[in-house]
C-alpha cells in the first residue's frame, strides 16, 4: 500500500513514533511495527543517522543538497522574482537557504521559518531546512554587504568590537547574537569576514577586526564559540562560515572581486602566510564551514583562477595542510550570470570565464567545494553525475558534510521555534543596552585639543552647528541647534570616511576608491573648522585619510557603527570613548598606493597608528587610579 509522502510525514510528526518504512529511492511505505528509519531516530549515532538517510536519496534529492539560494519571507508561491520557496524546496530539494530579507518583526519571521520547515517536512525524506543569514547586529550605513539591525540589538560593526580589544566582550556580543537568531530560527552565520585589512581601499574592510592577525584571531575564536554555545555545536548553536579563504584583504589596487574590474588578489609583500592565521585561529576554536572569496591570485605560484574553483587552495591548503573536514561554501554566484539590485552581474568565474556553466560546477566541485552560494542549479549536478564526469560517491562526500550538521543542529529532531517567544527574545532590554553600551565605548578619540572634551552640558544659550545627523537628537536634550557657523559655539559634524561614489547600483553600497576628501569638501570643511571650535565623528567604515581634519578640527573621534544618539554621550561626557584604533591611519593617497597591498602596517608616516585611542581625563598626577574615581 503506498501513501501520499506528505501524510506520512506528518503523521509520523504528529504522533513521535508512527511506523515508518523508506525504501532506497521509492516513495515511503508505512509499516506500523516497525519503528522510526534510523534517520529519524535520536537514539542513533549522527554518523548512522547520515548513512541511513544518504541511502535513501535520489540523485536528484543529493543535488538539491548542495545548493544554498536566498530565501524572501512571503507568500511560498510568489514566483514574482525568479523561482518560488515551494519550487526550491519541493521540486529542486533545496533545503539551505540565506534569508535575504529584513526582518521588522521577530514573530512575523519565526512563523514564517516554520511555515518553511513545515513544507520541508512534507516532502518525501522531510529533510529540514537551514536558514542561514549576513550580519544583522551591526549599526551601520553601509548596508550593502549586511542588513540594518532591524529589530535585534544594535552593536558597533566588527571593527568596533576590535577596537576595545576585548574577547569577553565579543564573546557576549555572540552569544546574545546567537539567541538573537536562534529565536527567529536562523541556524546559520554566515560570518564571521576575518580578513585582514592589510589594503587600506578595500571596500570591505567594515566587517573585518582590522589590519592585525593577533588581534583578529584572538577575537574570532571567541566569536566563534560564542555562535556555538556550550563549547561545541549542537541543538542550541548557530553555525559559522569563516571567510573570505585564504584571505581577502590584498585585493589589488584594493577594488572588490564583486567585480570584474576587481577580481585580482595580489601579494606584492609575498605576506600569503599571515592571512591565514585567522583561519588557523578559527579551526582551532571550532570553526566548521569555510567561504573562500571571489578572487583570483596573481602573481604567485598559485594558479591565477577564482578561490573556489582552485583545487589547490581548497583541497591542497585547506583541506590538506590546513587539515579542514568541514563544509566548504562558495561565495554567492559563480555559475549563473544574474541580477542584483536590477544591476546585470556576470557569474563571479574569474579566470575561467570561458567554461561552460556545466564546467564551472564540475571544476566547484573538483577543486574540493562542497556546496554553492546564491546558485539553483541542481540540474547541473545530476547532469554531471548522469554523465559520468563526476563520480556520485564525490556528490557523496559532500551530501554526508551537509546533513551531518542539520543533525548535530538538532534540526532533524525539532525544526520548529516557538514564535509566540521570539518578541520577548529579539531585541529585549538587556541585549539592546549591552550593544548600546558597546556602540558608545567602541568611539576612538584620536585628537582633543585643550581637551576640549567633553563638552561642558550646554546652557540654553549654548548654540551648535551640526552636520550629518538628526537635529532632533540635539533639540531632544533641549540643547540649541542653529544654521550658521557664524552663530554657533561649537560644531559638531558627523562623517563617513571618504569614498567615490560608483556608478552601478550595486556599487553604490561599496565603499570603494580614494579615502581621501576631495579638494572642494577639504575647503568646505575648512571654513567650518576655522570659524568655529569643531567636534568631528569620522565613520572609520574604511581608514580615513584625513590629516587636514587632525590638524584643523578641535578634536577628532573615529566610530565604527554608532547611532547619534552614542555619539552625543561621547561628546557631552555622559560615557567614555575606550576604542583604539583597528588599523593605521594613513597621511596621503600617494602613501597608500605605495604599500603592499598584502603587508600590514606598512604605510609611510601614518597620521595614527593601530592601538592609538586618547582618554578623558588624561591624568594630571602620577596615580591615575585616584584621578579617575575622583571624577
Ligand atoms: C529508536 O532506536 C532505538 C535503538 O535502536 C530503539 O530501541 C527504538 O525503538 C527506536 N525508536 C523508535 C521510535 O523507533
Ligand atoms: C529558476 O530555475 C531555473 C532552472 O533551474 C534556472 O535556470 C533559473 O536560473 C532559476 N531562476 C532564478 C531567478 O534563479
Ligand atoms: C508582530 O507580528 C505579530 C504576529 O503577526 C503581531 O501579533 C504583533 O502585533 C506584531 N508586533 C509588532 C510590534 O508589530
Ligand atoms: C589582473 O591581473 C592580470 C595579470 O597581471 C592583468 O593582466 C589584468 O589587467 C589585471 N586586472 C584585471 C581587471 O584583470
Ligand atoms: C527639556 O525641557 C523640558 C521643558 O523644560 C523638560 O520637561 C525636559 O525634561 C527637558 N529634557 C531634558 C532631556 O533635559
Ligand atoms: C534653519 O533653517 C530652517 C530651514 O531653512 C528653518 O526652518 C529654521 O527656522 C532655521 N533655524 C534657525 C534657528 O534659524
Ligand atoms: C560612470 O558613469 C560616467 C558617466 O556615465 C562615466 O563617465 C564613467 O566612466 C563611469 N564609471 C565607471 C567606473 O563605470
Ligand atoms: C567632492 O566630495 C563631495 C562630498 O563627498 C561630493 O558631494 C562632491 O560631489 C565631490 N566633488 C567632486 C568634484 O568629486
Amino acid at each position: 500500500m503506498r501513501f501520499d509522502s506528505t501524510v506520512i510525514a506528518l503523521t509520523a510528526l504528529a504522533s513521535g513514533c508512527a511506523g515508518l518504512n523508506i525504501k532506497s529511492n521509492e516513495p515511503a511505505v508505512i509499516r506500523r511495527d516497525e519503528g522510526l528509519p534510523i534517520y529519524k531516530n535520536a537514539s542513533h549515532s549522527v554518523d548512522d543517522r547520515v548513512k541511513d538517510l544518504l541511502s535513501r536519496m535520489t540523485l536528484e534529492e543529493k543535488a538539491g543538497q548542495l545548493f544554498h539560494k536566498q530565501l524572501q519571507e512571503g507568500p511560498l508561491d510568489d514566483d514574482s522574482s525568479g523561482n518560488s520557496t515551494e519550487t526550491m524546496v519541493l521540486k529542486k530539494h533545496i533545503t539551505h537557504f540565506n534569508l535575504d530579507s529584513d526582518i521588522t518583526n521577530a514573530t512575523e519571521t519565526a512563523d514564517f521559518i516554520n511555515i518553511v520547515q513545515k513544507r520541508a517536512l512534507e516532502t518525501r525524506l522531510g529533510i529540514p531546512i537551514t536558514i542561514s543569514t549576513d550580519p544583522r547586529h551591526s549599526f551601520t550605513e553601509n548596508v550593502g554587504t549586511g542588513f540594518q539591525a532591524g529589530v535585534f540589538s544594535q552593536w558597533p560593526g566588527s571593527l568596533g568590537l576590535a577596537a576595545l580589544r576585548d574577547p569577553q566582550l565579543v564573546r557576549q556580543f555572540a552569544e546574545v547574537a546567537r539567541e538573537e537568531y536562534l529565536a527567529v530560527g536562523i541556524r546559520a552565520a554566515l560570518h564571521p569576514r576575518v580578513d585582514l585589512s592589510t589594503e587600506p581601499r578595500w571596500a570591505r574592510i567594515s566587517g573585518t577586526w582590522g589590519e592585525s592577525s593577533i588581534l583578529t584571531s584572538e577575537l574570532i575564536a571567541e566569536y566563534i564559540k560564542g555562535f556555538q554555545g556550550e563549547g561545541k555545536l549542537g541543538p542550541t548553536s548557530v553555525k559559522t562560515v569563516t571567510k573570505h579563504f585564504p584571505g581577502a584583504g590584498p585585493m589589488e589596487n584594493g577594488e572588490d572581486s564583486h567585480f570584474f574590474y576587481g577580481k585580482n588578489q595580489t601579494y606584492p609583500g609575498n605576506n600569503r602566510e599571515e592571512h591565514l592565521l585567522p583561519f588557523k585561529a578559527a579551526l582551532a576554536a571550532g570553526a566548521t564551514e569555510i567561504m573562500p572569496y571571489y578572487s583570483r591570485p596573481i602573481g604567485t605560484n598559485w594558479e591565477a583562477i577564482g578561490f573556489s574553483f582552485n583545487k589547490e587552495i581548497v583541497t591542497d591548503l585547506l583541506r590538506g595542510e590546513l587539515g579542514f573536514d568541514g563544509i566548504v561554501l562558495t561565495d554567492w554566484g559563480l555559475i549563473t550570470d544574474g541580477y542584483i539590485r536590477s544591476q546585470f552581474m556576470p557569474a563571479r568565474a574569474w579566470g575561467v570565464e570561458y567554461l561552460s556553466e556545466l564546467q564551472r560546477a564540475a571544476k566547484i566541485i573538483d577543486a574540493g567545494c562542497d556546496q554553492f552560494g546564491g546558485e539553483e542549479r541542481p540540474e547541473l549536478i545530476v547532469q554531471l553525475v548522469e554523465e559520468g564526469t563526476i563520480a556520485e560517491e564525490r556528490i557523496d562526500v559532500s551530501v554526508a558534510r551537509l546533513l551531518k550538521e542539520k543533525f548535530i543542529l538538532g534540526l532533524f529532531d525539532n525544526p520548529f521555534i516557538d514564535a509566540s517567544a521570539a518578541n520577548s527574545i529579539v531585541g529585549n532590554e538587556d541585549f539592546v543596552r549591552l550593544g548600546r553600551d558597546a556602540q558608545r565605548r567602541s568611539y576612538t578619540l584620536l585628537t582633543n585639543k585643550g581637551s576640549i572634551l567633553p563638552l561642558p552640558k550646554p546652557s540654553p544659550s549654548t548654540k551648535f552647528y551640526i552636520e550629518g545627523f538628526d537635529p532632533a537628537f540635539m533639540t531632544e536634550r533641549n540643547y540649541t541647534v542653529v544654521n550658521s557657523t557664524e552663530e554657533a559655539d561649537f560644531a559638531l559634524l558627523r562623517y563617513n570616511a571618504p569614498y567615490e561614489l560608483r556608478n552601478g547600483t550595486v556599487e553604490a553600497e561599496f565603499h570603494a576608491g580614494s579615502l581621501a576628501f576631495n579638494a572642494t569638501e577639504k575647503a568646505r570643511q575648512a571654513k567650518i573648522y576655522s570659524s568655529v571650535p569643531t567636534v568631528v565623528d569620522i565613520i572609520l567604515d574604511r581608514p580615513a585619510v584625513i590629516p587636514e581634519v587632525v590638524e584643523q578640527a578641535q578634536a577628532v573621534l573615529g566610530s565604527y557603527g554608532s547611532n547619534s544618539e552614542a555619539f552625543l554621550d561621547i561628546v557631552f561626557g555622559v560615557s567614555k570613548p575606550e576604542g583604539k584604533l583597528p588599523f593605521d591611519l594613513p597621511r596621503s593617497m600617494d602613501a597608500v598606493e605605495a604599500q603592499a597591498e598584502d603587508l600590514p602596517f606598512d604605510t609611510e608616516n601614518p597620521v595614527f597608528r593601530f592601538g592609538h585611542g586618547l582618554e578623558y581625563y588624561q591624568p594630571m598626577v602620577e596615580n591615575a587610579q585616584i584621578t579617575l574615581a575622583a571624577l
